[in-house]
């Protein structure tokens, strides 16, 4: 369990070795729930025990898949429903992940029996609407109960679903994944058009389990067809990207460092913040480029003496909507301005994230422009370490824990609980690190 304030000191050695970080959250939470609906047993490796994730796979062991153990790895193995979940006997919790509970809405909407999903306060202030009006379209019937409007707990009764050709107002990963997954109980094709490409797990872990899963040439619009037969697939989970850029970002901060990250994640869908690191003069090399449902390889990432500021452009945003924090954080660090715009939607994240950086970037000395979609950051010479709210939000804190490292003095986080739900070992890794 991470604690609930962590404190650190500039880093006074250079971080030199290798590092393996925890399995996807992203993959992890549709492996779950693909090998809880599938035909067949699937074996996992290297799933993302985090809170999460291990609660999007209680979810599916209420509606009737059978998990084996977890051994320490992240191996197990779900038998699925073969499409045929079975009524949950109480509210499934999807504890702080917004992920989590729209896809499940998505399956949920679309089985012909009562379900109530619930989450912890902040999953409770998040937007449902985006997933209600698509799946209420598709004859889902959902009530958002919460105290505020549009928000869980959500009550649902799904079944008998058609399909629909729905534009996306927001580019939404979770959103579209969220309908394809109903669009597997339609009859029919149903197409999901988004503004920008956003991560495509869905659609490779789909055709993985060998269901079609049609794409435009530009990537836009995809289709899947309902009533098709999901058979269960082994699977192995690569590394988070996400939580590698905390180190990625860290040891282009540091001198001297040289950080070889293991087995990452390298969707192209989620690694733009690679490109604009190296834009900004930091120097990483991908090596050893493998893996079969999901690309991952090497990360080598060397100290970078002279980052400097860059604008980050709108087609970006999507594919390192997750890193804006640790972005941000490099970009304190940089010399000149980087401007991070078109991405309002980290005002509905775990925390508000603009306001977060924002209030937590001032704090440390730097300069940053607020505006309503986003930051202009400009560069100082140095960050001053202090006490920083992480807003409960894993993110905020494990950005503000490296934006530390460059500190002078001491930078204690405060409620930082929650890095547990999506990196469990950070604290581990930290140490190691800075020792
Ligand atoms: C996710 C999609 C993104 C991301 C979130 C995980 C997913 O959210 O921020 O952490 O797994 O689909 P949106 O799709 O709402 O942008």
């Amino acid at each position: 369990m991470a604690s609930d304030t962590i404190s650190i000191s500039l880093a006074e050695h250079p971080f030199r070795g290798e590092l393996t970080v925890p399995g996807d959250k992203s993959i992890s939470h549709r492996v779950a729930i693909l090998g809880g609906l599938a035909h067949g047993t699937t074996r996992v490796h290297n799933f993302l025990c985090s809170a999460d994730c291990l609660n999007t796979l209680r979810a599916m062991q209420q509606l009737g898949a059978a998990v084996s153990p977890i051994e320490q790895s992240g191996d197990f193995s779900i038998t699925g429903t073969g499409m045929c979940p079975i009524p949950p006997s109480t509210d499934i919790d999807c504890g702080n992940s917004g992920t989590g509970m729209r896809l499940l809405a998505g399956v949920l909407g679309a089985l012909p029996f009562g379900s109530r999903l619930v989450g912890d306060e902040s999953l409770s202030r998040r937007p449902m609407r985006r997933v209600m009006t698509p799946l209420e379209q598709m004859g889902a019937c959902i009530h958002a109960c919460g105290q505020n409007p549009g928000c869980a707990p959500l009550e649902i009764t799904g079944g008998n679903l058609r399909p629909i050709h729905y534009v996306l107002p927001v580019a939404s990963a979770q959103v579209k994944s969220s309908i394809m997954l109903a669009g597997l109980f339609a009859d029919g094709e149903t197409c999901v058009e988004q503004p920008i490409v956003t991560r495509d797990h869905t659609e490779r872990l789909l055709r993985h389990f060998g269901v079609p899963c049609q794409q435009s040439e530009d990537r836009l619009s995809i289709a899947v067809h309902g009533r098709v037969h999901l058979q269960a697939r082994d699977i192995d989970v690569p590394s988070d990207f996400s939580s590698a850029a905390f180190w990625v970002v860290a040891a282009s901060l540091v001198p001297g460092s040289e950080l070889m990250l293991r087995g990452v994640g390298l969707n192209p869908t989620r690694t733009a913040l690679l490109e604009v690191l190296r834009r900004m003069g930091a120097q990483v090399e991908i090596e050893d480029l493998r893996g079969e449902c999901e690309p991952m390889g090497d990360i080598r990432v060397r100290y970078a003496p002279q980052m400097r500021g860059t604008e980050i452009l709108p087609e970006e945003i999507p594919n390192l909507i997750d890193e804006v924090p640790i972005l941000a954080v490099a970009a304190a660090c940089a010399r000149g301005d980087t401007s991070i715009r078109h991405a309002a939607e980290l005002r509905v994240k775990e925390s508000d994230r603009i306001s977060a950086v924002v209030h937590n970037l001032r704090a440390m000395g730097g300069q940053v422009r607020e505006y309503d979609d986003g930051m202009v950051i400009t560069g100082v010479p140095s960050l001053v370490g202090t006490t920083l709210d992480s807003f409960t939000d894993h993110r905020i804190a494990m950005s503000f824990l490296v934006a530390g490292m460059r500190a002078a003095g001491r930078t204690t986080l405060l409620r930082c609980g929650n890095i547990e739900t999506s990196y469990p070992g950070f604290e581990l890794h930290l140490q190691q690190l800075i020792r």
